[in-house]
């Protein structure tokens, strides 16, 4: 049984991506063009999102951090004619750092952009949804496995998603009956600039073309949590079942040498 209603086909549904002007984000967009839906596109890079191709319905340049700027997309969005059947939250910044060493100003920005703004863009959408015509919508959040469970080097970030992914749950269960689902996509690692710091070997990690393809795979099954690559998100859910005292003997090994 499906927790949401499968989304098969996208051919004219007004579409919000915000995040969109690279990686995870950009390929979503250039895919669901592509079939047809009215894709708005929002990030603060107005110059990066007027080179997606094919051209977007909608480039709405948007910084998610400020609510007034976020309202401004949403008036735009209404003044189109083109309140989001679908909203993908994909926006994100990451931050690693060692509990030993945190960079306060990284743990302020990672809260502020992955877990905060994400509650100033659903109120103000739902409030915009709210005076517009009754009609089924959906919103999936871009969170990530390293919200399942502690992972070094991710104090701030994977807490801002273990977050993220409490209001997913939260919002899906509260939003079914005024006729919104809601989903969560669980990436692992995928290739985009937000990875490009990292200077360990990512295990299994997949290009944002693929990330882009599971996740619409997964609306397409109405799935409430998309995750991927399987190979290894069904690795970590094994280990979020684990009891801490084996959890942490393993995560141990992953420990950088000091
Ligand atoms: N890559 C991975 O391995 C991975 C794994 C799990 C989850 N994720 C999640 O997937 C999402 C997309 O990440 P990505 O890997 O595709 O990284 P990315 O290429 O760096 O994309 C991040 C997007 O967020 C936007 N953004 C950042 N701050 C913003 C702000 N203040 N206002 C508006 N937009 C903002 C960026 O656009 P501007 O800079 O133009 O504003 C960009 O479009 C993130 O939520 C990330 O946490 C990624």
């Amino acid at each position: 049984m499906s927790l949401n209603p499968r989304i098969q086909h996208w051919k004219g549904l007004n579409v919000w991506i915000v995040g969109a002007s690279s990686g995870i984000g950009r390929a979503l967009a250039q895919d669901l063009i592509v079939t047809g839906a009215r894709v708005t596109v929002s990030s603060r890079r107005a110059e990066a999102l007027s080179d997606i191709t094919p051209a977007p319905f909608l480039c709405l340049p948007c910084d998610i951090s400020q609510p007034e700027s976020v309202q401004a997309a949403i008036d735009r969005l209404q003044a189109a004619d083109a309140l989001p059947d679908v909203v993908f939250w994909v926006a994100g910044v990451y931050h690693p750092m060692p509990s030993h060493a945190l960079d306060l100003n990284g743990v302020r920005e990672t809260f502020e952009i992955n877990t905060l703004a994400g509650y100033t863009g659903l109120k103000l959408m739902l409030k915009a949804w709210e005076s517009a015509p009754a009609r089924s919508r959906h919103w999936s959040w871009i969170s990530s496995v390293a919200g399942y469970r502690g992972l070094p080097q991710a104090a701030a970030y994977g807490a801002s998603k273990a977050a993220l992914t409490y209001l997913a749950e939260v919002t899906h269960l509260e939003l079914k009956s005024r006729g919104i689902a809601v989903s969560v996509v669980n990436p692992g690692f995928v290739a985009t600039r937000l990875t490009a710091r990292n200077d360990f070997t990512m295990p299994a990690i997949i290009t944002p073309e693929e990330a882009s393809r599971a996740t619409l795979d997964g609306l397409a099954r109405g799935e409430f949590e998309i995750h991927y690559p399987k190979r290894f998100t069904r690795w970590l859910k094994f280990l979020r079942l684990v009891p801490y005292s084996l959890y942490f003997r393993i995560m141990k090994r992953t420990l950088p040498k000091s």
